[in-house]
């Protein structure tokens, strides 16, 4: 198991959200879990006004509320709480980051921190260019006494020419490998199985190219709407909150060669190589094979569902887009030709994430099939979340005199794996770069390529205003129109809920 050196993580925007839901119940997680080292403290730092205490009693109420550990003693949490401190500042005025600098000083004196810091950036995105700035002008950002790294959160740029010039100017004041673009995808457990499904088992690799898959399909749906984040999200859309991150990075795993050892740099250049290979969409894939929707009002059991527009902070006569579903090719020899479909979407049916591999069918249909469909779909699920797990679907003889065909679930789910502690992606994520394995987090380069990718989508959508923006009610798979991207006559796709076995059901909010 990884162990970090002495450090202090220097939490900016610890007033937020993520902060109290996210970051501190993930340390804390770290903690309970014997990870954290001998020296360590968090620095919180916003405008917000808080004393050390206010500070530490937010936390415990959210490490009560999130953590893994909610039902610690006491004790253990007050002993978290006391490497925990606050400072308030104004962070967009240079001049306070003295102020940093001094806290840091002492703090480092008081638990032996090695001049070790990671500055997580936990902030809007618009602070993303000056908190650099300011830490380097403090000399906070050179590596001579200890290790300094810095963490992003997604949103990275707002289209490719904000990502190209975010990335520019951080290489003037840290170094590419200091570094850390989190994408929390990455951190899931069942993301990283991805890999492990593929390359550490025999049966699988030799059918997952061209010749043996139909189709890949990834599905990222939510039951929840916009949740309280309006004024964020009708400037994002679900295109730059999933898809250019979240889904890509899943596509790049599903998709990646494998790598010639597990190491950052041969994982990353490995699906570096499948986001140079996506193919450029012509003006007639964006017109015909990018379709996108926005929930309207409905009442699922009695309940009202607001429209998208109808929520705070949002625009009344919004085109901000809660559902995406696409699809494309990538140009290579694995895969050249095999449709990939992606979707993601707010107030969908259920709360789903996982790959789908549609696989060809047999060469000839020999047996009869039970129900209305003529031919048998083998599909292996590799579900996201939640109810984690595998499942291939295969035919299986009907018992009795016919040779009748019936499709039967072979399934496992992590659930069955008892005494398995499954890390959050936080807890994961962060512990990574605290060890500075910066495998699962997203390179510039990366970054601008999936932004290239997309970029067209946002040109397009821009320009023709008159694209269709399909409506869809709150509770419902999305716009119908998604259904026809799918090729292939009869073929639709996967409707999932909760339970990974259970599929073709409604499944209602
Ligand atoms: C975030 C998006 O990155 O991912 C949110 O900003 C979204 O809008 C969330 O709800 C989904 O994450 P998960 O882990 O719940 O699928």
């Amino acid at each position: 198991m990884k162990k970090a050196t002495n450090q202090a993580l220097v939490i900016f925007g610890a007033s937020g959200d993520l902060t109290y839901r996210k970051l501190l119940p993930a340390v804390f997680d770290l903690f309970m879990n014997n990870l954290l080292p001998d020296g360590f403290a968090v620095l919180g730092i916003s405008r917000s006004q808080y004393t050390d205490h206010a500070f530490r009693e937010k936390m415990k109420k959210g490490i009560k509320e999130f953590s893994n550990f909610k039902n610690a003693e006491s004790d253990k949490i007050n002993n978290f709480l006391s490497k925990i401190f606050y400072l308030s500042i104004d962070t967009e005025n240079g001049e306070e980051y003295v102020l940093v600098k001094e806290k840091l000083t002492e703090l480092n004196r008081k638990f032996n921190l090695g001049c070790n810091y990671i500055f997580y950036l936990s902030t809007p995105p618009s602070l993303y260019a000056s908190i650099p700035k300011f830490l380097y002008g403090q000399g906070l950002t050179f590596q001579q006494k200890g290790f300094r790294r810095i963490v992003f959160e997604k949103p990275f740029g707002h289209n490719l020419l904000s990502a190209k010039e975010l990335n520019k100017l951080l290489l003037e004041f840290f170094e590419e490998d200091q570094i850390y673009r989190i994408d929390h995808y990455l951190g899931k457990e069942t993301v990283q199985n991805l890999m492990v499904t593929r390359f550490a088992n025999g049966i699988y690799e030799p059918l997952w190219n061209r010749n043996f898959v139909q189709h890949v399909e990834i599905t990222a749906a939510e039951n929840i709407g916009v949740e309280g984040r309006g004024e964020y999200y009708d400037h994002a859309g679900a295109l730059r909150d999933m898809v250019q991150n979240h889904l890509l990075q899943m596509v790049s795993l599903v998709a990646m060669e494998p790598p010639i050892k597990i190491t950052p740099q041969d994982i990353r250049y490995e699906k570096m190589k499948v986001f140079r290979a996506l193919h450029p969409l012509s003006e007639y894939d964006l017109k015909n094979h990018v379709i996108r929707g926005q929930y309207t009002a409905s009442t699922i059991r009695g309940k009202h569902y607001p429209a998208y527009r109808e929520e705070p902070h949002v625009a009344k006569d919004s085109r901000t887009e809660t559902y995406v579903a696409m699809k494309f090719f990538i140009d290579n020899w694995r895969w050249a030709d095999v449709p990939f479909y992606i979707r993601t979407g707010k107030r969908l049916p259920t709360r789903v994430s996982e790959v789908v591999i549609h696989f060809k069918p047999s060469p000839l249909p020999l047996f009869r099939h039970e129900g209305s469909s003529d031919k048998l779909n083998n599909q292996l699920i590799l579900r996201i979340h939640p109810d984690e797990g595998i499942l291939l679907k295969t035919g299986m003889k009907v018992p009795g005199n016919d040779y009748l065909v019936k499709s039967v679930n072979m399934d496992f789910h992590y659930s069955e794996l008892s005494n398995q502690y499954i890390p959050d992606p936080y807890e994961r994520l962060l512990l990574d770069c605290m060890t500075g394995d910066n495998t699962l987090f997203m390179d510039g380069e990366a970054v601008e390529e999936t932004w290239k990718f997309v970029q067209p989508i946002l040109d397009y959508w821009e320009n023709h205003p008159e694209a269709p923006l399909y409506g869809y009610p709150a509770g419902t798979w999305g716009p119908d129109v998604a259904d026809r991207l799918i090729e292939g006559k009869n073929d639709t796709w996967r409707y999932p809920c909760k339970n990974l076995a259970d599929d073709g059901m409604y499944c209602e909010l």
